[in-house]
């Protein structure tokens, strides 16, 4: 069957320039064959779960790799990085007395928007970008970059082997709903709701580069019964809150919808307030994460992409000065982080001058904390909560 995207009028933003639409519709037809990856009772208790995070019970850490790799799926890296979301997780406990909820950027986070089609690279080739390993590779050669429509069938057996190294923990799976091929196949029943669920993880978020209000992925997060979250930066217009709040929360029930702020440090504080304000009388049913992430990427003199771990804590900072004054509950934190010890995010603003590559970087696509970033972030924001 033809993928619905092509054939309605709605606009899927940053789908990849799939070698063959045939061989896509051959895969989208073998993935509607398959199981559920997640089944919909657990896609409801997490829905429950960010219900008691809305209500002020429990508090979430999100977070993993910013681009999974296939390799990733192997039980002991499952292991490792779902160990250190519940070391964290249990920090914020020990601290505040609220249970926590983690949800991995894990078991699915294999497909990256890019803001631009083509890179430079070294020498001076221009390629296609790395979209991730759900479409392509990172290795840097013209058949490498191809969108390979046969990566999705890949892209699923990951995922089934990531989550059966997961399945003895309470942590739950998140990412992008970012291709829409992928994600409408594996789309089942949802027997308990009488409706559907889209059975590739727990959670599905939009990003920042897809959540048009009239695009396709929008109208993906409205038709299913997940928990959805939505990625919010600073062009976000207090109407948008009003029209994302109003379609995928307006049963309002709360642990539906969650809010990931991403305004960069600098904006959070003129930003936040008026979209805090327009969510009204969502406001204290819907999750709000901040993700001090996305909104601080820079460069270090020597090009390569970072971010500052100062700047990371100003940012969750502001986001929890806007949420006090509106009388709004931080939700948690959601963040792109590692259990090995890489150096791709700088400690402090000096470090950027710096003109030598960073030693040890290995994302495969935005840069990450290491463990002792991640707890240096965590001890400042549970001094701020
Ligand atoms: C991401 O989470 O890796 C991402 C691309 O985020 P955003 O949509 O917020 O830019
Ligand atoms: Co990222």
């Amino acid at each position: 069957m033809p993928n619905v995207y092509a054939s309605v009028a709605l606009r899927a933003a940053q789908q990849p320039p799939w070698t063959s639409l045939e061989e896509l519709y051959d895969v989208c037809d073998n993935l509607r064959s398959r199981p559920p990856l997640v089944d919909s009772t657990d896609c409801h208790a997490l829905r429950a779960d960010l219900a008691d995070v809305a209500a002020g019970e429990a508090f979430v850490v999100q977070g993993g790799d910013c681009a999974e790799r296939f390799a990733d799926s192997a039980a002991h890296r499952v292991e490792a990085k779902a160990a250190h979301l519940t070391s964290l997780g249990d920090r914020v406990t020990a601290s505040t007395g609220l249970r926590t909820v983690h949800i991995g950027r894990l078991a699915g986070q294999y497909s990256k928007p890019r803001s631009s089609e083509i890179e430079t690279v070294a020498d001076g080739r221009r390629l296609a970008v790395y979209r991730g390993d759900a479409v392509n590779e990172p290795e840097q050669t013209v058949f490498g970059r191809r969108s390979d429509p046969r990566r999705l069938l890949l892209a699923y057996d990951h995922a089934a082997t990531a989550l059966s190294a997961l399945r003895p923990r309470s942590t739950y799976t998140s990412h992008e709903a970012l291709l829409l091929d992928f994600e409408e196949a594996l789309v089942r029943p949802d027997d308990a709701y009488a409706s559907e669920y889209a059975s590739s993880a727990h959670l599905l978020w939009i990003g920042e580069r897809t959540r048009q209000l009239d695009g396709a992925h929008l109208a993906f997060a409205e038709r299913i019964s997940n928990p959805v979250g939505v990625k919010i930066g600073p062009k976000t217009t207090p109407a948008d809150i009003a029209t994302i709040t109003r379609r995928l929360a307006g049963d309002h029930a709360p642990g539906r919808l969650t809010l990931i702020s991403r305004m960069g440090a600098d904006a959070v504080a003129d930003r936040l307030p008026a979209l805090l304000e327009a969510a009204g009388s969502y406001a204290d049913r819907i999750v709000w994460l901040c993700d001090p992430m996305h909104g601080n990427t820079c460069l270090t003199a020597s090009g390569e992409k970072t971010r500052v771990v100062t700047e990371i804590v100003r940012e969750v900072a502001g986001f929890f000065v806007a949420l006090r004054a509106a009388g709004v509950r931080p939700g948690g934190l959601h963040l792109e982080l590692t259990p090995d010890a890489v150096t791709e995010c700088v400690d402090r603003p000096e470090d950027l001058v710096r003109t030598r590559p960073l030693p040890r970087y290995e994302s495969a696509c935005d840069p990450r904390l290491n463990p002792e970033q991640a707890d240096f972030l965590l001890t400042q924001a549970l001094s701020l909560l």
